[in-house]
């Protein structure tokens, strides 16, 4: 079988800042208590009218341009979000028409929150190595200031808005490509992290809207717990499946939630921070976007070299997690 490799990454993040301070004037936090329980500084926060299927054509004109291709190569488009434009259609269906695509091109949505764009690489690659599609757009993109309670300072301040993408197609060398994925979920989790209304079992009522239950809800201390016992074992198992040691990688990009979290999965699979990709204290948590700003972000910045091996790893609502891993 032929490698499939990313071909082109690229990223996006909405003008507006919104730091610590400002979140300080709207509910009670504080800059202190923000950056030493998260280490989030600041976020993005989309512009006024600016939309999902906005952030992520930004992300997938740069994603597009690192590869060398036009909109119209692609045949396949994938997008990682929870936060579409609307319930209905997908948001890959507006991204589609929005970069000019062909009209043969299969356009979906996948959501799998924070673990989004690995479900959404998983899907993209199977399909391109079967050969029935030549060449992928994975995009994960998150509007979640749409869904944020701004009243609520146990999650308001953890949150931002951004898009990541990367190109996925057949690769020119064997022995360089994504090398696999593994993916997977906790269900009994459901509730830990979820928007309780809204959705087909309780239709938005104005009693709904009133009590805010239409935006999201997270019992912080129990997911932090779970997302450090979730993200060590998500990158024990691919080592193991793929038998590799974790000090022969190169990079770990993890999915940027919380840096407390990333440090705890550093000293538990005894790699140095260094090796680490952390990016969360400009944007903070952008659930689907989170992996690919940050893999965008990394290739740029010169921290992936040919030959390395990278893994990524994420957890999120539902609960699930995935990992991958990508020899460059
Ligand atoms: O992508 C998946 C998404 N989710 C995550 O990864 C989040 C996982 N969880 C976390 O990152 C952490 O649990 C948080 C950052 C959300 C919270 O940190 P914590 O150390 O678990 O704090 P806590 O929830 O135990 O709260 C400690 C105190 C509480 O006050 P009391 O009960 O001790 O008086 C909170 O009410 O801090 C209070 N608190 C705040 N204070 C100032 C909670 N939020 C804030 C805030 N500013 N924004």
């Amino acid at each position: 079988m032929s490698t499939i490799a990313i071909l082109g990454t690229g990223s996006y993040a909405p003008e507006r800042v919104l730091t610590n301070n400002d979140l300080a004037h709207m509910v009670e936090t504080s800059d202190e208590w923000i950056r030493s329980r998260s280490g989030i500084r600041e976020r993005r926060i989309a512009g006024d009218g600016e939309q999902t299927s906005d952030m992520g054509v930004q992300a997938a004109r740069r994603a597009l341009d690192d590869a060398g291709l036009k909109p119209t190569d692609i045949d396949l488009l994938v997008v990682a979000t929870l936060t579409p434009d609307m319930p209905m259609p997908a948001a890959a269906c507006l991204i589609q028409q929005k970069l000019g695509m062909r009209t043969d091109v299969a356009c979906f949505d996948v959501n799998a929150a924070c673990s989004g764009f690995l479900y959404a690489l998983d899907t993209a690659w199977a399909m391109v190595q079967s050969g029935r599609y030549r060449k992928a757009l994975v995009i994960g993109v998150e509007k979640l200031s749409a869904i944020v309670d701004w009243q609520d300072r146990t999650t308001c301040v953890l949150f931002g808005d951004g898009a990541g993408a990367a190109v996925l197609g057949p690769g020119d060398d064997s022995n360089r490509g994504l090398i696999g994925l593994r993916l997977g979920t906790y269900g009994d989790g459901v509730d830990l992290l979820c928007i309780p209304r809204g959705g087909s079992a309780a239709p938005a009522t104005a009693e709904s809207i009133a009590a805010r239950d239409h935006c999201m809800r997270m019992k912080g201390k129990e997911v932090f717990k779970l997302a450090v016992r979730m993200m060590d074992e998500a990158a024990r198992d691919i080592l193991e499946h793929y038998q590799l040691r974790a000090d022969q990688i190169s990079l770990v990009i993890p999915h940027q939630a919380n840096l407390r979290i990333i440090e705890a999965i550093s000293q538990y699979l005894e790699l140095p921070m260094d090796r680490f990709f952390v990016n969360v204290d400009r944007y903070g948590n952008t659930s689907a976007a989170s992996i690919p700003i940050a893999l965008d972000e990394a290739r740029r910045s010169g921290r992936i070299r040919a030959g390395d091996v990278t893994l990524l790893v994420a957890f999120g609502a539902g609960l699930t997690y995935g990992s991958a891993l990508i020899r460059w």
